[in-house]
C-alpha cells in the first residue's frame, strides 16, 4: 500500500510538472484528488488494511493529498501569471499607430449635375418643385397631348402598376400637376427620377433622371425660350457655347425643337466626343401646346409658356466625360471619388 502511495505520489508530481494549461492542471487534480480520482480510490481500499494500522496509513494519505494540492496550487499560480503576461502582450494598444480614418461619402456624378443645373436655374428665379415617380397615365400621357393609342406612348414604354397608374416616363407630367394648381405665372424646374421598360447598355437604362422646366406667363415668346437655354448651356459648359435649335416634335409642346450646344471639347471643328459633328445634342424643349394649357386650366388666349426637359445622366456623363452609363449605377467609391 505504501508503495503504492509513493507511486501515485510521483505519477502527479510529474503530471504537475508537465501540465502547461490551466485546463491540463485541472485534468490532473481531477485524476488524482478528485472524488472517482486514485488517491480517493487508496483512501476506500483501506478496509483492507489491519485496524491497527490504519491511522498512521491515514495520515500519510493526508499528507500525500497536502503535498500534491501544495504543488498543485504552485503551478496553478504560475500557470495564471503566465496567461494573463501573454493576454497583456497580446492585447497591447499601440498609440503610436495612425487612426483608422473615417470615410466620407462623396456626391455621385448625378448629383453634382443636377445641383449645376439647379443653381443655374434658381439664379434665375425659377423654383424646384417635385412630382411624384409613381404617377397616373393622366398625367404622364393624356394631359400632355399623349392620348391612348398615340405612338408616343409606344416610345415610352414603362412599367404599369396598373391600368391607370404608371412609373412616369418623364418629368413633364409635373408640368401639368403644376399648372393645374392655378398660380400663374409659373417659373420653375422638376428634376426627378423616371423610368421606362429599356434595356440596360451604355445609354440606357430602365431607371433614370431628367430635369424639366416650365415658365408660363403673359407674352411668352420662343425668343424667351432660346435665349433662357442658351445662357442655361452657357453657364453649364462654358462661357463659348453655342447653341442650335432643331425642329422636332413633342405632342405637348408646338413649336417644338431639340437643342444641340457646340462641342465644348474641340469647339466645333468636330472630334470623337461629338461624332466628328462639332454639335452635342442636350435637351428637347419647345413652346407648350395650347390644348395643354386648356387642359390644364390656363386660358391659351391669355397665357403662353415655354417648356423643356434635360436628361441629367446625359449632362453628368458629357461634363466629365464618363462614356458608358452603367458607372454610373455600380457605386464604386474608386469611380466615384473621382469627380
Ligand atoms: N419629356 C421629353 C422626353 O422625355 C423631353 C421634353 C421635350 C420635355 C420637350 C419638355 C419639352 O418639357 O418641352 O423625351
Amino acid at each position: 500500500m505504501k508503495d503504492r502511495l509513493k507511486a501515485i505520489r510521483e505519477e502527479a508530481l510529474a503530471q504537475i510538472e508537465e501540465a502547461d494549461v490551466l485546463d491540463r492542471l485541472n485534468e490532473v487534480r481531477v485524476n488524482f484528488l478528485g472524488k472517482k480520482g486514485q488517491l480517493t480510490a487508496l483512501l476506500k481500499s483501506m478496509k483492507n488494511i489491519a485496524p491497527e494500522d490504519r491511522p498512521a496509513f491515514g495520515q500519510l494519505v493526508n499528507e500525500t493529498r497536502s503535498q500534491i494540492e501544495a504543488v498543485l496550487e504552485e503551478s496553478k499560480k504560475k500557470l495564471e501569471q503566465q496567461a494573463l503576461e501573454l493576454q497583456l502582450k497580446s492585447e497591447v494598444i499601440d498609440v503610436t499607430l495612425p487612426a483608422k480614418k473615417n470615410n466620407v461619402g462623396h456626391r455621385h456624378p448625378n448629383t453634382i449635375a443636377r445641383e449645376d443645373v439647379e443653381r443655374i436655374f434658381i439664379g434665375m428665379g425659377y423654383e424646384v418643385v417635385e412630382g411624384p415617380e409613381v404617377e397616373y397615365d393622366l398625367y404622364n400621357f393624356e394631359k400632355l397631348n399623349i392620348p391612348a393609342n398615340h405612338p408616343a406612348k409606344d416610345e415610352q414604354d414603362t412599367f404599369y402598376i396598373n391600368k391607370e397608374i404608371v412609373l412616369r416616363t418623364q418629368t413633364s407630367p409635373v408640368q401639368a400637376r403644376v399648372m393645374e394648381q392655378g398660380k400663374l405665372p409659373i417659373r420653375m424646374i422638376a428634376p426627378g427620377r423616371v423610368f421606362r421598360s429599356d434595356e440596360v447598355d451604355a445609354t440606357h437604362s430602365p431607371s433614370f433622371h431628367q430635369i424639366e422646366g416650365l415658365v408660363v406667363d403673359k407674352n411668352i415668346t420662343f425668343a424667351d425660350l432660346k435665349g433662357t437655354l442658351e445662357q442655361f448651356a452657357k453657364e453649364l459648359f462654358g462661357e463659348n457655347t453655342k447653341t442650335k435649335f432643331r425642329p422636332h416634335h413633342f405632342p405637348f409642346t408646338e413649336p417644338s425643337a431639340e437643342v444641340d450646344v457646340s462641342c465644348f471639347k474641340c469647339g466645333g471643328s468636330g472630334c470623337r466626343f461629338c461624332k466628328g459633328s462639332g454639335w452635342i445634342e442636350i435637351l428637347g424643349c419647345g413652346m407648350v401646346h395650347p390644348h395643354v394649357l386648356e387642359m390644364c386650366g390656363i386660358d391659351p388666349e391669355v397665357y403662353t409658356g415655354f417648356a423643356f426637359g434635360v436628361g441629367l445622366e446625359r449632362i453628368a456623363l458629357l461634363k466629365y466625360e464618363i462614356d458608358d452609363m452603367r458607372l454610373l449605377y455600380e457605386n464604386d467609391a474608386r469611380f466615384l471619388k473621382q469627380f
